[in-house]
């Protein structure tokens, strides 16, 4: 790689980073926002979730706590109210544009009950388009479930092989790839499990991006914050998931990784930024690398919550969108008071 392109890599991973801001991902895919919008009674159809997603980007301010948003290849291509592209609504927010790359998972074949995540055949076709359309970044999502003898090994290779081929490819085309190895919390499985499960998993992730040969200083993680199940009989404190997350990510990520930026993976609001506060209470500067938020659910569905599909709702929903922000940037500071 050149020194030009490293440059550019590493800028664009530190930008995400800045201090006191994180990432929104609003990157659902089309069945994911539909079941979201079925919660609420709301329509499924393309302008629908055009016109959510348009209330998402032009919340006044959201720039001052969000460096980046994911977006989802429909929304890239459709055009705001105002026939503007999100792009250039999100670059004029001072909000770095990103997108999806991967086209969601399916069985991974003799694997009963694991994933593979698909989406690498014409990669560098569709990454040339994007980057020409003005996206920065990207992001790739690969899932493992705890079960009876899962995840297999064979999984967690196929699946962080081909994480680190997509990053790889990003990077070839000026993107910075965010690679999310999410560990679900579905199940029964103690803290101690996910504790394990994520430390293979990214043991074993940043194995296969030193062999593919991607610029660690170029890419930024997306893990899933170490919970026991949702249907674990003992659920800890988050004094206790503070602790254990961190402890397993000064484990396995190197210091040159420019940051971590969390899923929240299906947590309530509250606690998804109740924890990433502990964390940066109590540890923030002493660790390698700043650990902000790149929420879905836990930034945006009281705001959805709010909006119901009704546009004489839409201002009081950008006003708890900017608020949830707010508190997860404070929670980036370790700042914020419930
Ligand atoms: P959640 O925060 O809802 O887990 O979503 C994050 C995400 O981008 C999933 O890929």
């Amino acid at each position: 790689m050149n020194d030009k392109l490293e440059t550019v890599l590493s800028n664009t991973a530190r930008t995400l980073m800045a201090d006191g801001k994180g990432l929104l991902a609003m990157d659902e895919s089309s069945p994911t926002s539909n079941k979201r919008f079925a919660l609420y009674d709301i329509a499924q159809t393309p302008e629908n979730r055009r016109d959510y997603r348009e209330l998402l980007a032009t919340t006044p301010g959201l720039g001052e706590y969000i460096s980046g948003a994911i977006l989802y290849e429909e929304t890239v291509r459709q055009l705001t109210s105002k026939d503007e592209s999100f792009i250039d609504v999100l670059d004029r927010a001072g909000i770095i544009p990103g997108i999806k790359l991967d086209t969601g998972t399916t069985d991974l074949a003799n694997f009963p009950g694991e994933k593979i995540t698909e989406g690498l055949d014409g990669l560098p076709a569709r990454l040339i388009g994007f980057a020409s359309l003005g996206l920065r970044f990207a992001k790739w999502r690969v899932v493992f479930s705890i079960g009876e003898g899962i995840p297999t090994d064979e999984c967690i290779h196929a699946n962080t092989q081909s994480l680190a081929r997509y990053a790889a490819l990003c990077q070839q085309a000026g993107l910075v790839p965010i690679v999310e190895p999410e560990v679900l919390m579905d199940g029964n499985h103690s803290l101690a499990t996910c504790f394990e499960v994520t430390e293979r998993v990214l043991k074993s992730l940043f194995y296969e991006l030193y062999k593919q040969r991607v610029l660690l200083e170029g890419i930024i993680l997306k893990p899933n914050m170490v919970l026991p199940g949702l249907a674990c009989a003992k659920q800890n404190s988050n004094e206790e998931i503070a602790d254990t997350t961190v402890k397993c990510l000064l484990r396995s990520v190197p210091a040159a990784v420019p940051g971590i930026a969390f899923l929240s993976g299906g947590q309530s609001s509250e606690l998804a930024t109740e924890r990433l506060n502990q964390m940066n209470l109590k540890y923030g500067s002493k660790l390698p690398w700043p650990v902000t938020f790149s929420f879905s659910r836990a930034i945006q569905l009281p705001a959805l919550e709010c909006w119901k599909g009704q546009s004489e709702n839409t201002v009081a929903a950008q006003k708890i969108l900017l608020y949830k922000a707010q508190c997860n940037s404070l929670a980036r500071k370790g700042q914020y008071v419930m």
